[in-house]
């Protein structure tokens, strides 16, 4: 293992010594080789002694020349490393002009400049510019960009970048250019470059003070008719940001181009976003509901950026969720309003739980803002993004809505322009609400997740209610020492009619309103003048992001199931009904569930199944028992993915099978044959039939799979059709190879439609399941150096949990090699893939050794990446 990669700290932060001022680009695009000239404007920094050498960034290209005011540098002048460039003393002001010679064709990285299916495009964040020139690649340093493209008419003749067109023409030999220029300073990772021969679609959007904007979406030649979905978001989120938040577009301009080679979701580039396909692309027949949610999720989530990362950029990448945990709570804020907002909050919490819980408790758990970091590429990660998210939702609950926007008004005036850090962030919301927020600020700064502990009773004969709540918080990598946290609760007392009870005085903690705050260790709460005893209803809405342990016994909380005035309670009191009674049977060793306890839960589902007041897609989340990773992440300890995997089986078939005829009435009462929309009533709809198919399935072999194979070949869309697929092959059933068979003769020719067959290939349970990932590697539709296809695949398997954690470690074996194989051409996407283990030290010893003997292997043979040596050493260490 290689592991000259040294770590950064926070605390090393210092100013460039030079201010940029504008820079210019001129590209000459070229298949194998290609030349970027450079023309950047610098100034010695107020404050800064003068004569000190000048240090920028660059990597994996070639120097072809270098000048300083029109003056070719001596070679004693400068000094090239495979990672700098150092020009010694310059002028005060001066002008540095470099061109340098890059390879795209070649790059597999994804990172830089490089070719996705013949298009030239560039992905920089979060250190990708430095493969394009030498410069300051670091987000403080922000400056005016002026760049002229150039190219064959015939391979490119659509040349985008940053900012507005201001000029454009024919040259000779059947070439042409175009300038573009934008006015708003920003730092490098925000730049971006398309050459290419793309087909587009075109829309316009007038912002609230009559401004004209012209909208593209830039896609392959044959696929201009699948974006109409992703241009109604944009309009959409365009729309919402100027009512919610006052945030107006600023360019006269706003493309999105799609690639099918791309790291990651999307990127926020300066009025020129560039997307992996999956989350543009759509039409019914290959695209699910869920596709469509992603794909106006994402769009709004990168144009939100515009203003919260653009606008407003960070200073340092360890501020990293100043952006992203924001603009997350932006997108989600989005989709709350256009659809639902209980579901969407039981969705997001639902994912937290499965895959930012997961990441905190093991070994590369990580603050928000982390203070140290090797690769910042491994931070674009679930606590980053989704903790950070709810981190700033706590500071909107704490607050309330009013407060919240003039903290954000403040921000959005005060920073524009800036580079800024958390607590440029945080200090918004003090002013505006004139509270000190330095607890809630913590949050941002500290890892792991703080458990409460819940007991509490009822005085009838006082009518008074004692409640406390004590928290711990357990020790994390590089940090050990925790106090005790802020934390916004929600609550209610919920009486035998589901209304809430009111109390006359409360003491032991700051409450107001349906608001408590714990703030200490522990907290001895007492409401007087409660006139019945209440259904204690806490942490409403997912108020924070903690884990809680109560006293509430098995009936107060099928009690809150069916009562509580907060959908998000009612699902999540069921799923601890389910958890209370799965965990322990889940365990090695543990006693199967007993039939009267399934019995609960099925009449449970029963009762919110057949409840004409809440919509389906409610209705969907809470018919359905947690995951299994959910499952093992509440196990802890000496897992047998196994074990795990056959609690929960059984237990969903008895469910199921003693609720068959009211799920059978309600799959019947939800097919319909109107036209696909993907609207939320519409996609709620199908949610629950599909949920319906799956416990059918679950309940009686036979006939379930009758219905779910009926229903894959009836099917007039791609939700349908691959969730009858999906609840077959989840299922392990064996009518599933058949129908796996037909769907990839007869709807594979569209590559994002085979990656759902790629995925459904890999989830399948049973024993072959490792064997199956290892041919269809070499399928001639798969391509390893593509990561949707890899994620698909290999990404699929590890939700695989048995046969990924087969006790014999062949597919831990599988996984290193395919990682270190992929590490040397994409190894932002083998990092990822070796997340996979993170919580390897949970599994009982055989696993545990077998998968810790792969991942020494891997550190033995192999000359990694700094990306996965990073994840690697945490992972062991950690
Ligand atoms: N900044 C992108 C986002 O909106 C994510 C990203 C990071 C994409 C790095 C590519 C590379 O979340
Ligand atoms: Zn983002």
């Amino acid at each position: 293992m290689s592991d000259d990669h040294a770590t950064t700290y926070l605390s090393d932060y210092k100013q460039s010594d030079y201010v940029l001022e504008t820079t210019e680009l001129d590209v000459v695009f070229a298949p194998d080789e290609m030349d970027v000239k450079a023309k950047l404007t610098f100034s010695l920094r107020e404050g800064t002694a003068p004569g000190q050498t000048l240090k920028l960034d660059g990597e994996r290209m070639e120097l072809v020349s270098i000048s300083v005011d029109g003056h070719p540098l001596e070679e004693s002048e400068y000094i090239v490393t495979d990672k700098s460039l150092e020009v010694s003393s310059p002028p005060e002001k001066f002008v540095l002009e470099t061109v340098v010679r890059l390879k795209p064709e070649a790059n597999k990285s994804l990172e830089g400049l490089y070719r996705s299916s013949g298009v030239w495009c560039t992905q920089c964040e979060a250190e990708g510019f430095r493969r394009i020139t030498y410069f300051y690649d670091r987000p403080d340093v922000m400056s005016v960009f002026t760049v002229r493209m150039e190219a064959d008419k015939s391979d490119a003749p659509v040349l985008l970048s940053n900012g507005n067109p201001v000029e454009s023409g024919d040259l000779d030999g059947n070439r042409h250019f175009a300038v573009w220029h934008d006015p708003h300073p920003k730092p490098s990772y925000l730049f971006a470059m398309v050459a290419g021969d793309l087909a587009h679609i075109s829309d316009e959007f007038t912002t609230s003070s009559g401004k004209h904007v012209d909208l593209a979406i830039y896609v392959e030649h044959g696929k201009e008719g699948q974006c109409a979905w992703a241009m109604d978001s944009l309009i959409r989120s365009m729309k919402w940001d100027e009512e919610r938040f006052g945030c107006e577009y600023d360019l006269d301009v706003f493309n999105i181009v799609a690639v099918s080679d791309f790291n990651l979701g999307a990127m926020e580039n300066k009025g020129l976003n560039i997307f992996n396909d999956k989350y543009i692309l759509s039409d019914p027949q290959t695209a699910t509901d869920q596709d469509y949610e992603n794909i106006e999720a994402i769009i709004a989530h990168e144009y939100f950026h515009n203003w919260t990362g653009n606008r407003i950029t960070c200073r340092d990448w360890f501020q990293l969720c100043l952006k992203e945990g924001l603009t997350v709570f932006r997108d989600q804020e989005f989709t709350s309003d256009e659809r639902s907002r209980a579901v969407k909050r039981i969705e997001d919490t639902r994912d937290l739980r499965a895959h930012q819980f997961a990441e905190d408790s093991g070994p590369l758990s990580h603050p928000p803002r982390p203070n140290q970091f090797k690769e910042i590429n491994n931070f674009y990660t679930a606590t980053v993004y989704e903790k950070g998210a709810e981190v700033v939702r706590m500071i909107l609950t704490y607050l309330g809505k009013d407060t919240f926007r003039k903290g954000m008004d403040i921000y959005l005036e005060r920073h524009d322009g800036d580079a800024a850090v958390i607590e440029d962030f945080v200090k918004c919301f003090e002013d505006a609400s004139g509270k000190d927020l330095s607890h809630l600020q913590k949050w941002y700064t500290v890892a792991g997740r703080p458990e409460i502990n819940v007991s509490h009773s009822y005085d009838a004969e006082n009518k008074r209610l004692s409640v406390t709540l004590a928290q711990t918080n357990k020790a994390t990598p590089n940090d050990a020492e925790k106090e005790p946290k802020f934390i916004p609760i929600r609550f209610g007392l919920v009486s035998n009619n589901g209304v809430d009870l009111n109390w006359n005085s409360v003491s032991g903690a700051q409450v107001e309103g349906d608001l408590m705050i714990m703030d200490q260790a522990e907290h001895h709460v007492v409401f007087e003048g409660v006139s019945s005893k209440p259904t204690l209803s806490l942490f409403r809405e997912f108020s924070s992001p903690v884990s809680v342990k109560s006293d509430l016994t098995m009936e107060d909380k099928l009690n809150l199931a069916r009562l509580d005035n907060d959908p998000f309670n009612r699902w999540d009191s069921l799923q601890n009904v389910a958890l209370d009674i799965l965990v322990p049977a889940a365990k090695v060793g543990g006693e199967d569930p007993s039939p009267q306890d399934l019995g609960k839960l099925a009449d449970a589902f029963r009762a919110i199944l057949i409840d004409d007041d809440v919509d389906n897609a409610f209705k969907a989340l809470a018919l359905a028992l947690p995951s299994q990773i959910v499952l093992a992440e509440h196990v802890g300890t000496d897992i047998d993915p196994e074990r795990v995997y056959d609690v929960r089986r059984m237990s969903l078939s008895a469910i199921a099978s003693m609720i068959e005829p009211e799920l059978a009435a309600a799959y019947k009462s939800l097919v319909d044959d109107a036209d696909y929309s993907p609207d939320a009533a519409s996609a709620g709809k199908r949610a629950l039939k599909n949920q319906c198919l799956g416990l059918l399935l679950a309940a009686d072999d036979e006939k379930g799979s009758q219905v779910a194979v009926a229903q894959y070949h009836e099917a007039a869309n791609m939700s349908d059709r691959s969730a009858a697929l999906g609840a077959l092959a989840s299922a392990g059933h064996p009518a599933a190879k058949e129908v796996l068979a037909h769907f990839r003769e007869n709807y594979c020719d569209n590559i994002l439609v085979f990656d759902k067959w790629l995925s459904l290939n890999a989830i399948m349970p049973d024993s072959a399941a490792l064997d199956r990932v290892k041919s269809l590697m070499d399928d001639p539709q798969f391509n390893i150096e593509n990561p949707n296809r890899v994620r698909s695949l290999v990404g699929a398997f590890a939700s695989n949990q048995v046969q990924f954690g087969r006790r014999d470690g062949a597919s831990f074996e599988f996984i290193t090699g395919l990682v270190a194989d992929i590490d040397t051409r994409t190894p932002q996407l083998a990092a990822r893939l070796l997340t996979m283990f993170r919580s390897f030290k949970k599994y009982e010893s055989t696993r545990r050794e077998a998968a810790r003997s792969a991942l020494e292997n891997l550190k033995n043979d192999s000359k990694l990446s700094p990306d996965c040596t990073d994840i690697l050493e945490r992972t062991l260490n950690g």
